[in-house]
């Protein structure tokens, strides 16, 4: 089986990101949202951010042109059907995923290859809803996904080796590298990165350091492109909580408890950049730090 048609599902800052890099890679993406709000402010970034990459020399613009016309729209579900890869990038909580499989699942072809970006959850129970699991996988992009290059391959309990290379080859027609995880919570990198942004976080409750410090700390003192409060904020303070949440109860080691100053700036809607305030408060002309 080839791949030439790709339905993603949400487009948020991931699933423009995703279908930006197919696009761009020559496949014929189909974008889905709830809102027709969403898909236009998907399409107008994609615009924005392909056109970063000309005026940066990385393409042409006939390719931008071309990974545009590649790209079109629906508010359906039931129109990603026909595709041969579906990705799935909607909200980071399972009812959600799981209601949107089950919705999908009738309109689908037999040989369609379905796929979640879930940062965390069970690739094996997300897939053991579908009528599927030996074509379900977990297809981890990182953000942003034009410009990181790994992307992780999550195998569930009953992936079959022809779906693993299947996008194995895929990752690779998209000019990235895959790196493959075990299905165990939060899989290889966020296990690792989300711990490191909470133990910033208690280190900011504590009052060890404040925002600027403590960013200041890791980049300069780590060599880290951003410093994990500035990180955090740029993933969705939303979804480190969730991630967070699924390694404690996943896991039940106290030593992923999320810190209770991360649950306060969710509970309060401060949920970084896409909400215009986080530990950095982005209304102004610069960010300032919100502690
Ligand atoms: N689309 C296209 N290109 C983009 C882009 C986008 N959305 N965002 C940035 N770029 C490009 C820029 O054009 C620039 O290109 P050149 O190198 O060709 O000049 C390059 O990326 C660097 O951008 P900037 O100069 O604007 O900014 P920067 O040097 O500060 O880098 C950054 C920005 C790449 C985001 C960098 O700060 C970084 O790597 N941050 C860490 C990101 C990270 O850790 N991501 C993983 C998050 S974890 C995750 O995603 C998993 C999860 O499940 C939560």
């Amino acid at each position: 089986m080839t791949i030439q048609s790709v339905g993603v599902i949400g487009a948020g800052q991931m699933g423009n990101g995703i279908a930006h890099v197919f696009a761009l890679a020559g496949y014929d993406v189909l974008l889905t949202d709830v809102s027709q709000d969403a898909l236009d402010k998907a399409l107008s970034l994609i615009d924005r951010n392909l056109e970063r990459q000309v005026s940066r020399e990385k393409i042409s613009a006939e390719d931008k042109k071309a990974a545009m016309g590649r790209i079109s729209t629906t508010l359906r579900l039931s129109d990603l059907g026909k595709t041969d890869l579906v990705i799935e990038a909607a909200t980071e909580r399972e009812t959600v995923k799981q209601a949107i499989f089950e919705d999908l699942q009738p309109h689908l072809k037999p040989e369609t290859i379905l796929t979640s970006n879930t940062s965390s959850i069970s690739i094996t129970r997300l897939a053991s809803r579908t009528d599927r699991p030996e074509k379900f996988m977990g297809f981890h992009f990182m953000n942003p996904v034009p410009v990181m290059q790994l992307v992780e391959l999550i195998r569930g309990i009953a992936t079959d080796q022809a779906t693993f290379e299947l996008l194995h080859e895929v990752v690779r027609k998209l000019g990235k590298t895959a790196a493959s995880a075990e299905d165990f919570p939060a899989f290889i990198v966020n296990r690792i990165l989300m711990p490191m942004i909470n133990e910033a976080v208690y280190t900011l409750y504590e009052g060890v350091g404040n925002v600027k410090s403590i960013d200041e700390s890791m980049k300069l003192g780590a060599n880290h492109p951003m410093g994990p409060l500035e990180l955090a904020d740029f993933i969705g303070l939303d979804t480190c909580l969730a991630i967070m949440n699924v390694l404690h109860d996943g896991l039940a080691d106290t030593k992923y408890r999320p810190c209770p100053l991360l649950t306060k700036y969710v509970e309060a809607g401060w949920l970084g950049r896409k909400t215009g305030r986080g530990f950095y408060d982005y209304r102004g002309e610069t960010p300032v730090p919100t502690r």
